[in-house]
């Protein structure tokens, strides 16, 4: 079973155009799968529909069109039990909902009562939150008196007291400093790592989300435009099959000249020249065949070549080209 399953789920909005009001898809025939324990990103611009699809698993909003499996659970016709097997978390990881006079501990045993949660469950819970996130020196001191980090791990804490098993954040890092973003991320891998928590989070930041997950939805305009772990998103999308070599002396037109007379190298991709070392990427025929030709060729001609690899485009290039495209 998937921990989070969707099939051509369907949310539309009104918007305004030209003065009149005209219904959009906000969230538009997307199906998704999200594995049990898997770390999942679902990254796209503002306004792709991420939220609203946050929205819909957490049985928020309900969807137009569209089947949406929460743990199991039918995010329409069993909501109580969607709500049971999730924590959620949406832009406040700064710690805007936490009681600022409380403590971390009375926050946390606030929280546990809402939810309605056994006094002695909560403070068992309690104490393994603490420790978990490292905490419990500070576990008494008001949460006015936390660094931003320390805040971040009070709500998750907080999202963690019914122990459930799926997590839902929208965009967990937004609005934070450089320092507690970092440490977030740490946070959210140990909760995947060590917990064995499924997460699926939100963000409209690449490379947060490259280093972070195993696998990656892009999303644009409502729809789902790839699936994949951040490698293959990388390799799918490389239109041509290109080689980059690293030489250690400055490049110059004569030395991409004499890269593309040979046999099976055709256009120069890009070339960082320095003083010291180059690096070039040219499109090939064949790139085993590159690799094995290259090398030999360039030090007949008295070049010292350091390095030479299949080229991929970054995740950055294939979020761009992705999300430029007309939906
Ligand atoms: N309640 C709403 N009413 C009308 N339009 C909405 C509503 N919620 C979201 N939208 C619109 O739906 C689109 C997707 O929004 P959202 O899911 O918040 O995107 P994201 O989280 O990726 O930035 C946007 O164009 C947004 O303006
Ligand atoms: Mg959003």
């Amino acid at each position: 079973m998937n921990a989070i399953e969707t099939s051509g789920l369907t949310k539309r909005f009104e918007r305004k155009e030209d003065g009149k009001k005209k219904p959009f898809a906000a969230v538009d025939n997307v199906d998704l799968a999200v594995e049990e324990g898997e770390l999942f990103g679902l990254l796209g611009p503002n306004g792709a529909g991420k939220t609203t699809i946050i929205k819909i698993l957490c049985t928020l909003i309900l969807p137009d069109s569209g089947k949406a499996f929460v743990n199991g659970y039918d995010v329409v016709k069993e909501p109580d039990k969607v709500r049971a097997s999730i924590g959620w978390l949406h832009g406040e990881t700064g710690g805007r909902a936490l009681y600022w006079r409380l403590s971390a501990r009375d926050n946390l045993r606030f929280y546990a009562s809402l939810q309605n949660i056994h006094p002695d469950v909560a403070k068992k819970r309690i104490d393994a939150l603490l420790e978990f996130f490292d905490m419990e020196e500070d576990a008494d001191t008001l949460v006015k008196d936390f660094s931003t980090g320390m805040k971040v791990k009070v709500m998750l804490a907080r999202t963690l007291l019914p122990n459930p098993p799926i997590l839902l954040m929208d965009e967990p890092t937004v609005g934070l400093d450089a320092a507690s973003a970092v440490e977030t991320r740490k946070l959210l891998k140990a909760l995947s790592t060590e917990l064995g928590r499924t997460i699926l989070f939100t963000s409209h930041n690449m490379f947060e989300v490259e280093r972070l997950c195993e696998r990656i939805a892009i999303m644009n305009s409502g729809k789902i435009i790839a699936v994949d772990t951040p490698l293959k998103l990388s390799e799918i999308m490389r239109e041509k099959k290109a080689v980059e070599v690293r030489i250690s002396e400055t490049a110059d037109p004569k030395t991409l000249g004499l890269l593309q007379s040979i046999e099976g190298v055709g256009k120069v991709i890009k070339a960082e020249i320095g003083e010291d070392s180059s690096l070039i990427q040219v499109e090939v025929r064949d790139e085993q065949e590159a690799i094995a030709s290259i090398p030999d060729f360039l030090q007949g001609k008295g070049y010292n070549v350091i390095s030479i690899q299949r080229a991929l485009p970054t995740l950055e290039d294939v979020y761009m080209k992705l999300t430029r495209e007309p939906a």
